[in-house]
């Protein structure tokens, strides 16, 4: 057996124990299957004193990160710090101290990955991110590695557990929106600030990490078209079912030409899609290869043991190529650095697809043309219309249209007007279909 690979971990809390417990715990099998062990020099957090799920000696923990970064003999630094600050420089400073990285922090790639893989690159060492979307899913590898061969033709993911949650909750259980979040919250699998998985930040960050893999391109995050879950009211809900599909919030990609079509919404889908029966905070990953077909990956998105899982894959990963005396056999984002290229995205007014509108409008004779004529202007074709309840010129009653394949452009300017319209009381709700392309 060789020497052991020093480790040291930067950030001690649950992700953290996690990755220390089963460590600790695998140390016979990641032995046997690594011809070495992996064992943890230093861990570095502001906090020392607050127990954790695992007991750690003493002399192990301290409050100074540099212990960690200037230590020659750690080999491969663990950053679960979160956030972009202190995390970013902590990540630097190993990588031009010549240490690995493996980090679960998808805000500080989306954001910064760019300058971290450049200078990773230069530096000739590796970084391993495996935890940073879908958690315990072996989705990055998948990407750079078992499909390496295929072009991506589409890529359709649930990878916020939160968000997932609130909606399987609020499908089943007839849960409001607030209760399902509170929920998720009590059960700690939301971000500390709710609004990055409700509003689909989180979801964002994982989309621009997956563009750099599938397709080599650098994202501008506020470029990528993005809408949350927090305006899903349970009546949507209910009509979703009615029409046979189920909502989901999506991160989707399409490859048309050189140009991608990427953009994370609620998303009706048919209800016999295997996408729609992944409920609770698990996350899915629909892939189509153009010589693989489809493939689909489900697991757990967040939680301590399922993202160590994927932390310490990625330390074995590292620590092969350690003891190989390689580096960098795999690109780090699947795609050699310098092919990496700006990302030609298709604007979000010329995305195609179907969609479902609920119109807020008195119960008159003459309302259903005005809305379809106007529809019809924009070229709009509905294909189905659902209205039940009867409120004779009084309140509004919910007046439902679903439409074949339209273009956003359209829809957008045809609602404007539609919501104009005096017979109209409200803002209309719109919810895109995926339909033709999943089934
Ligand atoms: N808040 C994230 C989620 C955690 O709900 O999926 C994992 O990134």
């Amino acid at each position: 057996m060789s020497k052991d690979i020093s480790v040291g971990l930067i950030g001690f809390g649950t992700i953290g124990a996690g990755v220390v417990k089963l460590l600790r715990e695998n140390d016979e099998l990641i032995r046997k299957r690594l011809g070495t062990g992996l064992v943890i020099k230093k861990i570095a957090d502001i906090d020392i004193d607050t127990p954790r799920p695992v007991m750690v000696e003493r002399e192990k923990l301290t409050t100074d990160v540099d212990e960690i970064l200037n230590d020659p003999e750690i080999s491969i630094v663990v950053e679960l710090v979160g956030g972009y600050t202190h995390a970013k420089t902590f990540v630097l400073e190993a990588i031009r101290n010549g240490k690995h990285v493996v980090t679960a922090n998808k805000a500080l790639l989306a954001t910064y990955g760019n300058e971290i893989f450049s200078v990773a690159e230069d530096k000739k060492v590796n970084i391993g991110f495996e935890a940073s979307v879908g958690g315990t899913i072996p989705f990055i590898k998948t990407l750079k590695e078992s499909l390496a061969g295929n072009n991506i033709e589409s890529i359709f993911g649930i990878m916020n557990g939160t968000c997932n949650y609130i909606l399987t909750k609020m499908s089943r259980d007839g849960m409001d929106f607030d209760s399902a979040l509170k929920d998720a919250q009590d059960l700690g699998f939301a971000e500390a600030d709710p609004t990055y998985d409700i509003e689909a930040v989180d979801t964002a960050h994982k989309l621009a990490i997956t563009l750099s893999l599938s397709h080599g391109k650098r994202v501008i995050l506020d470029n990528l078209y993005r809408e949350g879950i927090s305006g899903i009211t349970q009546q949507d809900i209910e009509f979703a079912k009615e029409l046979g599909y189920t909502i989901k919030l999506l991160a989707i990609s399409i490859r048309r030409g050189d140009t991608i079509e990427a953009r994370i919404h609620p998303t009706m889908i048919p209800f016999d899609h295997i996408l729609a029966s992944v409920s609770g905070n698990f996350n899915a990953f629909h892939l189509i290869g153009d010589a693989s077909g489809s493939v689909f990956l489900y697991g757990q998105g967040a939680g301590m043991m399922p993202t160590a899982s994927a932390v310490v894959g990625d330390l074995i990963d590292i620590s092969r190529d350690i003891m190989a005396g390689i580096c960098m056999r795999v690109p780090l984002r699947s795609y050699r650095e310098n092919q990496i290229e700006d990302i030609d995205l298709l604007g979000m007014d010329d995305v195609t697809t179907n969609y479902y509108f609920r119109f807020s409008a008195v119960d008159r004779p003459g309302v259903l043309s005005a809305i379809s004529g106007i529809l019809g202007t924009h070229d709009i074709s509905i294909s189905s219309v659902i209205q039940k309840e009867r409120k004779l010129n009084k309140d509004a009653v919910p007046v439902v249209i679903t439409t074949y394949q339209a273009r956003e452009k359209d829809v957008q300017m045809a609602l404007e007007e539609i919501d104009r319209l005096e017979i109209v009381l409200g803002k209309t709700m719109l919810i895109r279909i995926e339909d033709d392309r999943l089934r």
